[in-house]
């Protein structure tokens, strides 16, 4: 497929909401209206569309990031369509949207709801261009079915399309020998200090990735478990067993569609070439904000945003309710302002609850506390505090991250880890 194409035609979405060239910032979140607007009925449509989903499920957005994530969405859920073998020759995208929820809920509804054809008048030709670029694309020629052929995609086209997305999201991902390397490390750790003979493949350890994006954690992780399953069982149980690993303890948690799409994709085919599947509930790939608070839930949501407020109101569950084992991943990390940790930073002050980065906070920190405002912390945080802190009953697990060196460095952080791994032995107090 060709980049310029696509990266062409996305321009065209910018262009039409008023994003601009590319790079160029938008209005940002802070209550100036988008450029859109002005001009006519179709796009005070698209406004009204980006006002509702930011009102009702990502109350942060800026115009900017809304116009990315629709993007995203078109995109990659036109990809995702394709790959299930969903034919484009005469459909609109609404009958494609309405096929593709079939399997993939989560992505149907958002590329329905974000492509309503009201809406959408003035994209048509976009539109139609980009169902002529993707119809044409022969999925199994460019797939071995390892799933990479996504990665690359996702990766290139973040590339070409913007970089400064790129790198305000920190989108970077993980070269496969370090998640590899992170993930047999953190098995021993399972093994020699937890007494866990299975590791991965143990039904006791739940695994969260808390910025999946386009999953290769997660993946590395399925790898493993299933090793030891077709050496321990045999290869006959690697497609029951995997299917009850994925839909119950291989969890992940990413704030862009864009690397949510194709994360579950790529964990979709990997199913496929171990002669497993997902569980008819579906995969534990969920589109939500880690900082956010587990306790924020919605109290009304238009049936058509269900299957989006779903995918936060399972994470919630997750964040309040589940003994997690294994916090491991690549967060991002990027120096940022006051406020930006959400929960993790300011507590939930309607229960009293104080802030989990508390924690972390040194008396007399004065100059050092600006440290403390970083992706990275407050990623470092939610991990200590999901597997350490959450449950009493179960204060033990391990946190391996790719981080900055900072972490091991910094004066202005109570609690280190040692070098990427931080672990609490089983039966250990605080
Ligand atoms: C450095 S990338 C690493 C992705 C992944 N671990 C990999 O190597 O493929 C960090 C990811 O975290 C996601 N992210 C950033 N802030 C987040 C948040 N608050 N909640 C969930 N995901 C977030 C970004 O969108 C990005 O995809």
């Amino acid at each position: 497929m060709n980049e310029r194409n696509i990266s062409n035609v996305l321009s065209a979405f910018s262009v039409h909401s008023g994003r601009g060239s590319r790079g160029s910032r938008s209005t940002g979140g802070g209550g100036r209206r988008p450029r859109v607007e002005k001009a006519g009925r179709h796009r005070r449509l698209f406004t009204e569309i980006a006002e509702e989903w930011r009102r009702l499920l990502f109350p942060e957005t800026t115009d900017e990031e809304f116009i990315e994530q629709f993007g995203q969405t078109v995109l990659f859920g036109l990809l995702l369509a394709r790959v299930e073998g969903i034919a484009f020759e005469g459909e609109s995208v609404h009958a494609i949207a309405l096929k593709l929820g079939k399997r993939h809920s989560l992505m149907g509804k958002a590329l329905d709801v974000l492509t309503e054809e009201s809406s959408t008048v003035g994209l048509s030709t976009t539109l139609n261009t980009l169902l002529r670029v993707v119809g044409a694309v022969d999925w199994s020629r460019l797939d071995d079915g390892s799933g990479d052929s996504y990665l690359l995609l996702y990766e290139d086209f973040l590339q070409s399309y913007d970089r400064d997305l790129r790198m305000r999201t920190g989108s970077y991902y993980t070269p496969h020998g370090i998640v590899d390397a992170m993930v047999r490390l953190t098995e021993v750790i399972l093994k020699r200090s937890f007494g866990i003979e299975s590791g991965f493949a143990s039904p006791e350890v739940v695994v969260v990735d808390p910025g999946m994006g386009t999953g290769t954690f997660l993946l590395s992780v399925l790898k493993r478990a299933a090793a030891t399953i077709a050496e321990d069982e045999g290869p006959g149980a690697l497609g029951p067993q995997l299917r009850k690993m994925v839909g119950q303890r291989l969890i992940g948690f990413e704030r862009q569609i864009g690397p949510y799409a194709v994360a579950d994709l790529r964990m979709h085919a990997l199913l496929r070439n171990y002669h497993s599947a997902a569980p008819k509930e579906g995969l534990r790939l969920l589109v939500a904000d880690t900082l956010d608070n587990p306790r924020a839930e919605f109290n009304w949501i238009p049936h058509i945003y269900r299957p989006l407020a779903e995918s936060r109101r399972q994470a919630n569950k997750v964040k309040r309710d589940e003994r997690v084992m294994v916090v491991i991943g690549n967060p991002p990390h990027d120096a940022v302002s006051r406020g930006t940790g959400k929960w993790i930073e300011s507590g939930d002050p309607d229960v009293g609850e104080p802030a989990p980065l508390n924690a972390f906070r040194l008396a007399g920190n004065g100059t050092y506390e600006s440290k403390m405002s970083n992706l990275y912390v407050y990623f470092w945080r939610w991990g200590t505090w999901k597997v350490f802190d959450a449950h009493e009953d179960a204060p033990f697990g391990v946190v391996a991250y790719v981080t900055p060196k900072a972490w091991l460095k910094s004066r202005a952080i109570r609690w280190h880890a040692s070098l990427f791994t931080a672990i609490r032995r089983r039966g250990l107090d605080h």
